[in-house]
């Protein structure tokens, strides 16, 4: 992990020196406030790599209000290097067209007031992101259409939640609220598909709590995402059937409703294989799948995608790709995730990928929004 971390170091400073002579290069400031700038925006970059760095050995269990604000700021002071280095990129790349187009290039487009207003638009940005989560999750009704589905399956109705990420960034509020809205609408199942806790269990015994409230026809089922093995896998797992949910870990709950089956499997995140846990099992799963049911597949990663429809499933409900979750990873998003968000055709099979109910790092979306989807079965 070393040579990651001095990679990563590097290119901080790389993005830092690029940023500071953007910003200060051709404006008119005088030596003092370009001075100021500089080490204001060193000050910031150090903040976010200092707090990277510390808390990548530092992961502990014992709570102090210190940590939780500093690494708060950070994750917030890195959402607004964010938008800043997206901002000066875009006006290079603007700058180059314009210089191959116009005869006379604008000159203000780095004065002093440009370089004034690019670092307040990510300020601006900062708070209508936060809006966006402080709103909490959208309800998004998904009718999906099989032209198999047995009657008895007829416009059953699954909440569809992932990617939660408990922890010090997300208010213990946003759970009771989400479970009080799944409640009201009187689900036939509710499904989690991982990403659900991302720190140390025993902090987050209230949320627990509020979910324990939760309740649905015919259960709540959960399946691990890459985040629950980073802290303790095994603890978590183990809160989560405390509270009456479903873990599957390459298992399959089977549900009757009369004369048809439904099973809901669960095929748990790659990343349990880092941490000497149970890996993806597909021959595991096939072997407990009928084959007269109607099968769901719970998988954090939508790039199981395939092996998923090999096995003969349905239905398979992702998360982990959070949508990109903020400007402009909500566009770049598609260069690094084949199905970031919506619902895909794969052969006979559908996926569904949820951009994530709460949010990960900072306290923001933007481009995005905290998404509770409510998949409907139909026939056609
Ligand atoms: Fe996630």
């Amino acid at each position: 992990m070393g040579a990651f971390r001095i990679i990563a170091s590097s290119f901080i400073l790389v993005l830092f020196m690029y940023v500071c002579h953007q910003l200060v290069r051709f404006t008119d400031m005088d030596w003092w406030s370009k001075l100021a700038l500089v080490l204001g925006l060193a000050f910031l970059f150090t903040l976010v790599i200092g707090t990277f760095l510390f808390f990548w050995k530092e992961k502990k269990l014992d709570h102090h209000w210190w940590r939780d604000l500093l690494l708060d700021t950070s994750l917030t002071v890195m959402a607004y290097i964010n938008f800043l280095v997206t901002f000066v990129i875009l006006r290079d790349i603007y700058a180059f067209i314009e210089y191959l187009v116009l005869p006379i290039p604008i000159v203000k487009l780095y004065s002093t007031e440009a370089t004034g207003i690019l670092m307040l638009m990510p300020v601006i940005l900062l708070f209508m992101g936060n809006v966006v989560v402080r709103v909490g999750p959208r309800l998004v009704k998904v009718p999906v259409r099989f032209p198999q589905l047995p009657k008895e399956l007829e416009d059953l109705r699954i909440m569809h939640i992932t990617d939660l990420h408990i922890s010090q960034s997300l208010p213990a509020k946003f759970v009771k609220k989400l479970v009080t809205k799944i409640n009201s609408l009187k689900p036939d199942v509710v499904v989690f598909t991982g990403d659900i806790m991302d720190s140390f269990v025993e902090k987050h015994t209230e949320e627990l709590e509020y979910l324990k409230e939760l309740k649905a026809k015919y259960g709540v089922y959960l399946v691990p995402g890459n985040h629950e093995y980073y802290w303790d896998g095994q603890k978590a797992l183990q809160a989560f059937r405390d509270v009456d949910f479903k873990v599957l870990v390459n298992q399959v709950a089977d549900i009757s409703l009369g004369e048809a089956v439904l099973q809901i499997a669960g095929i748990p995140d790659p990343a349990a294989l880092h941490f000497q846990q149970e890996g993806p099992d597909f021959p595991r799963v096939q072997s407990q799948l009928q084959e007269s049911s109607f099968k769901i597949m719970l998988s954090h990663q939508p790039s199981l995608a395939y092996q998923i429809r090999d096995i003969g499933v349905n239905l398979q409900l992702s998360g982990h790709t959070h949508g990109g979750q903020f400007f402009p990873w909500n566009w770049l998003i598609v260069f690094f995730e084949r199905y970031s968000k919506g619902l895909y055709h794969i052969g006979n099979m559908r996926l569904y990928v949820n951009q994530g109910t709460g949010y990960w790092g900072p306290r923001l979306r933007l481009g995005t929004y905290c998404e509770l989807a409510e998949i409907v079965l139909r026939k056609g």
